[in-house]
């Protein structure tokens, strides 16, 4: 089965963390986020990806090449021009034949993939959204059901006096071909306000999948933070990441005196020296240096990091290359450190 998933246009960068990494390539567990997407994917054989982009791809070309594994067709839809949501999947699905799912391509949940087709088919819906329960709708498309799950009303991010439920889209849908008619060619068109809310008015099949398991918007700063601890700790499931208290990649070297609590995953050839304390949930990339007795908790660190002597990194999230000068103390920020003269450090 296809799917495909909107990895965004040229703005999509989860900034102000870091400006040459592209969000669907930001590690979560160190592994490019959009891999857990794929993989999660084929693991309900859904196994045919494209991925629709308005940019170059270059750092997901070099690091995917033609797969994303075993047995997983991956391709790309390259956009000329923003065509938006349902621009984008037209224009990626010119081929499509069958009942074909599309994912926003910047949420990550435990929605079951298989559940929510066997409910798109019972229903013989045109088009079924996932929706997931949150506080605070306004950020999000406010999705309106019926007992039975029949959609009646759509309304993209609702003024706060609007809000008529705290049920959302969760950017996850399941699209009879059919729906590509609703959608013109090579024009910049949205589902939230193009595609659902008319389908609605004629009276088509919408209907909504219900969904209490973790779902996340990993779009800013503090939402990638929250998700790489979940992954951690086990409250959200990934095809890449085991559960395990400690994952020390080969390469390590781990001084003795050096104190680690889980969950914490550190990748190949870091160097964690004596008396460092590393406090999970914590995620360190690859070719890390941990100066001695420097301290990291709750945090994310991308690779290439020189952690200072006597530093301490709390709730952060450090992007490649930064160096940390000794005894510094960093609480509850995002260092990018792109342009060394000229770190960007703001407040998660
Ligand atoms: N290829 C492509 N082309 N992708 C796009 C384009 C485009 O022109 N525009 C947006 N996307 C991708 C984004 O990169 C993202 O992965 C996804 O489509 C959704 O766009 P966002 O810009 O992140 O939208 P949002 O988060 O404000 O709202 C959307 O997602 C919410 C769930 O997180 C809406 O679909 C809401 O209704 C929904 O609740
Ligand atoms: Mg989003």
């Amino acid at each position: 089965m296809k799917a495909i998933i909107l990895v965004g246009g040229e703005g999509t960068r989860l900034r102000p963390l870091t400006y040459s990494v592209v969000k669907p390539m930001v590690p979560v567990a160190n592994r490019p986020f959009i891999e857990h997407v794929i993989l999660k994917l084929a693991a309900h054989g859904i196994n045919d990806i494209v991925l629709a982009m308005g940019y170059k791809p270059d750092s997901i070309f070099a690091y995917f090449k033609d797969g994303a594994g075993a047995g997983i067709k991956l391709s790309y839809s390259l956009e000329e021009k923003p065509l938006g949501t349902a621009g984008a999947v037209k224009n990626a699905g010119a081929h499509v034949e069958d009942t074909f799912f599309v994912l926003n391509g910047d949420t990550f949940s435990d929605i079951d993939y298989t559940y929510m087709l066997a409910f798109h088919r019972r229903n013989r819906a045109k088009a079924t959204i996932a929706l997931s329960h949150v506080e605070d709708p306004t950020r999000f498309g406010v999705v309106e059901t019926k007992e039975d799950g029949r959609v009646t009303a759509f309304i993209e991010k609702p003024a706060r006096d609007k809000v008529t439920s705290h049920w959302i889209n969760a950017g996850v849908y399941i699209l009879e071909p059919s729906v590509l008619d609703c959608i013109p060619g090579n024009q910049f068109f949205m589902f939230e306000k193009g595609v659902f809310p008319p389908m609605l008015d004629r009276g088509e099949r919408v209907f909504a999948y219900t969904s209490k398991s973790y779902w996340i918007d990993m779009g800013r700063p503090s939402q990638y933070h929250q998700l790489n601890c979940d992954v951690l700790r086990g409250l959200c499931s990934s095809p890449l990441y085991r559960v395990k208290d400690i994952t020390i990649e080969q390469g390590c070297a781990v001084h003795p005196s050096a104190h680690i609590t889980g969950p914490a995953v550190i990748n190949g050839g870091c160097n964690i020296a004596e008396d460092a304390t590393i406090t999970g949930p914590a995620v360190i990339g690859r070719n890390c240096l941990i100066g001695k007795g420097a301290s990291i908790s709750n945090s994310v660190l991308w690779d290439d990091i020189i952690v200072g002597a006597g530093a301490s990194i709390t709730g952060s999230i450090i992007a490649s290359g930064a160096k940390i000068e000794e005894s510094t103390r960093l609480e509850d920020l995002t260092i990018n450190q792109e342009a060394p003269s000229d770190p960007i450090t703001k407040k998660i």
